[in-house]
């Protein structure tokens, strides 16, 4: 049989660390842990337990050529496990899938590093509300309380700091003073369709195409964008907007336009948005949300096996939340913009494979309640009187 390993792969040593009961007893807590080696691969949802037998065989297979085994070696435990797992790759056909989620994964030109913290570090159905509380970390007590103090706030050197003039008398200045994250939507006030195309259009539109080539297009955007190649695609999660049916959406941004993709039903957006938010209701109810999901291959297509090209293309993602946040405060909306996302389920609702293309964050904007049920972070009051 012939076989090759998984393009990215990390072996890490993982302890189990467990207390005695009966030295906790006795005032102190000792550690006694044992390493089992877990392999991380970037093409597979889970981490696989590997023993030794099975490293040993993982180091002797290349990931690039494909190599001939002795029937022996395909027949031990060792080699049907890792075949199994998917850490091993054949073109039999009971393997076709790894063999094809690998082979996707190879195309997209990830470092692996970021390939396999981007995989790992997914979420599907967690409930990031529930596990603050029964962590006990919800307030700001709370994090003192649990954690200790929190390194200091301002990093500061000994020395005379030399003050620099202030100016807060514009009107930008007023602007970025009322920025402040909406945790209380009105859930029963549509977002008017003609506000949603202003934020859309200045936060992710296209101002300009340069075509380099027919098949070579470069846009131009009110962002900066590494390697100028803005692979931030933007999906429209709708709730509550005026003259536009709930759903969900893709915004084209050289058209300006949405298309309707498939959706769930009506009633059960609510349940879609609780979900992707992993829970976080003070978040749920805004009319409109925005998922902002990178197309990795498009910035990998320049940056291939980059050390650098995952955080630029996280970059991009906190620039647009940014320009986002600053155009919904202008119009007078409610902003807010999460990475606690359940990427597995956003990205299984869109229909994206999570590694050429997934989602990172979610934006949402809408009106303000009336009252402050949840915490806002407003000291100057500039928003809550
Ligand atoms: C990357 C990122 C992730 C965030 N995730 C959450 C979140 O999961 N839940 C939440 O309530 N706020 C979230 N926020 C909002 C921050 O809590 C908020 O920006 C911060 O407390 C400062 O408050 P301000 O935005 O009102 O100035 C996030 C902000 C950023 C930039």
């Amino acid at each position: 049989m012939r076989v090759r390993r998984c393009m990215h792969l990390l072996l890490e040593p993982s302890e189990q660390i467990s207390f005695g009961i009966a030295a906790i007893l006795r005032g102190r807590v000792e550690v006694g842990g044992e390493v089992t080696w877990v392999a991380l691969a970037a093409h597979l949802e889970r981490a696989v337990v590997v023993d030794a037998a099975e490293r040993a065989l993982l180091s002797e297979v290349s990931a690039y050529r494909w190599q001939e085994l002795s029937q022996d070696v395909s027949r031990s435990s060792a080699c049907v496990k890792l075949l199994e797992s998917g850490l091993l790759l054949s073109e039999q056909v009971e393997h076709a899938e790894y063999l094809s989620r690998d082979q996707a994964v190879r195309e997209v030109h990830w470092w692996s590093p970021a390939a396999i913290v981007h995989r790992h570090s997914r979420w599907q159905g967690v409930d990031s509300v529930g596990d603050m509380r029964s962590q006990g970390l919800v307030t700001a007590n709370d994090l003192r309380r649990n954690l200790g103090p929190p390194p200091s706030a301002v990093q500061e050197y000994e020395g005379v700091y030399a003050p620099l003039p202030r100016q807060t008398d514009s009107a930008f200045d007023a602007m970025l003073a009322r920025r402040t994250t909406c945790r209380n939507f009105d859930r029963d006030r549509a977002l008017p369709l003609q506000l949603l195309a202003q934020l859309m259009q200045r936060g992710m539109m296209a101002q300009a195409g340069f075509e380099a080539a027919p098949d070579t297009v470069f846009l131009k955007k009110n962002v900066p964008s590494g390697g100028g190649l803005h692979p931030v695609e933007a999906y429209l999660l709708v709730q509550n907007v005026e003259g536009l049916a709930p759903g969900l959406y893709h915004y084209h941004p050289l058209e300006h336009a949405l298309l309707a993709l498939p959706s769930p039903p009506a009633g059960e957006m609510s349940r879609l948005a609780c979900t992707a938010l992993s829970g976080q209701d003070w978040f749920a109810d805004a009319p409109a949300m925005i998922v902002l999901a990178p197309r990795f291959e498009r910035c990998f297509w320049k940056y291939r096996n980059h050390s650098k090209a995952y955080r630029a293309v996280l970059f991009d993602v906190g620039h647009l939340s940014q320009l986002l946040y600053l155009c919904a405060t202008e119009a007078g909306l409610g902003a807010f913009v999460t990475a606690a996302i359940n990427e597995v389920d956003v990205d299984r609702a869109l229909g994206l494979d999570g590694i050429q293309q997934g989602s990172v964050a979610i934006f949402g904007v809408g009106w303000r309640a009336g009252r402050q049920e949840t915490t806002e972070f407003d000291p100057a009051h500039r928003v809550w009187a």
